[in-house]
């Protein structure tokens, strides 16, 4: 049995994976902050800051999926917030990398989590490919940063990147957010609404890190997202659609998203295409492939 270490496998996408991983014969062990049970899998304990690692949890590992991270939009961007944000990702990567230095066991491949926002927050019509530059706001350069940490792993081993998008769940995470007001009535798109949101549905994204862990070829950058374009009023439009739920206030001002959340709106207002054609070129295959189908799946 392959044994693969989940950092952060406790949280959204995790909760998905692991089963996924679990599925095709892959023996997991979750990587956590704190004391945690799960049936059938192996728990282990790190502690960042005081640079602990449960050094059992890395015996013989055939890879390391890199999940680990403070939530991104769960509060105001402070000066100590952001640092939470990048330590979360980069001294935990850190600290892994530090843990495995002197043994002979490291593991094949290490596979990490980043942002589609490595591109940034313009509006723009552009669609951005791996081979376009990171932007220079606060959350390209946590991006840029989260995959760095990831490249120390190489030549070692073999290092990939997803940069995710809004990933699409029906247990939490945005859409749960985004659905919150529309289901009460007060469904609105944010700002101009015109920003884009490139997304993926939480199966999708699952797949293409058992995708990432058993293609050898597959290395390097890769957007995850499905590659369907559609615009925070489109994507709000849909899902109000999806509940059955009319949407009639008008769009919530900018002004009063950026007064709300400081810095962070950047993100909610803010946002271009990104294309999906380099992780498909691997072969890999999206299952949904257009909003319809992902929230028709996640709502019946
Ligand atoms: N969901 C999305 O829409 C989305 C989009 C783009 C990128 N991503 C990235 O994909 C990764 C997984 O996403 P997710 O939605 O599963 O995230 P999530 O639900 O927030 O879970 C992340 C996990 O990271 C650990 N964590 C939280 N704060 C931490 C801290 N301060 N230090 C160290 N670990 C911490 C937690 O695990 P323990 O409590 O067990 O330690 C948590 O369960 C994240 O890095 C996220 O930024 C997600």
């Amino acid at each position: 049995m392959k044994k693969v270490l989940v950092t952060g496998g406790s949280g959204l996408v995790g909760s998905h994976l692991i089963p996924l991983l679990r599925s095709k014969g892959y023996q997991v062990v979750l990587l956590s902050r704190k004391e945690r049970k799960r049936e059938g899998i192996t728990t282990a304990k790190w502690d960042i800051d005081s640079g602990y690692i449960d050094e059992e949890a890395l015996e013989g590992l055939y890879a390391i999926i890199h999940l680990a991270g403070a939530g991104i939009a769960d509060e105001r961007w402070t000066d100590a917030r952001k640092k939470v944000i990048i330590d979360s990702r980069v001294k935990s990567a850190k600290l892994l990398h530090r843990a495995l230095e002197s043994r002979s066991d490291k593991p094949e491949v290490f596979i990490s989590a980043s942002g589609i926002n490595y591109y940034g927050t313009k509006t723009t019509e552009k669609v951005y490919a791996e081979t376009d530059p990171p932007s220079a706001d606060f959350i390209g350069r946590c991006c840029v940063e989260w995959e760095a940490a990831a490249d120390l792993f190489s030549p070692g081993s073999r290092v990939v990147k997803l940069r995710t998008g809004v990933v699409l769940s029906g247990a939490g995470g945005a859409l749960e957010k985004i659905a919150k007001p529309v289901k009460m009535g007060f469904g609105a798109p944010l700002g101009s609404g015109k920003q884009y949101m490139p997304y993926i549905h939480i199966s999708d994204l699952c797949e293409m890190y058992l995708h990432a862990l058993e293609k050898n070829t597959v290395r390097g950058a890769y957007n995850a997202v499905n590659g369907d374009h559609q615009t925070n009023k489109s994507l709000t439009k849909a899902i109000a659609g999806a509940l059955k739920k009319p949407l009639w206030l008008p769009n919530v001002p900018g002004f009063a998203m950026k007064l709300v959340f400081g810095e962070l709106a950047s993100i909610l207002l803010g946002g271009s295409r990104a294309s999906a054609d380099k992780i498909q070129e691997t072969g890999f295959t999206f299952k949904f492939d257009n909003l319809k189908a992902a929230l028709a799946d996640i709502y019946r």
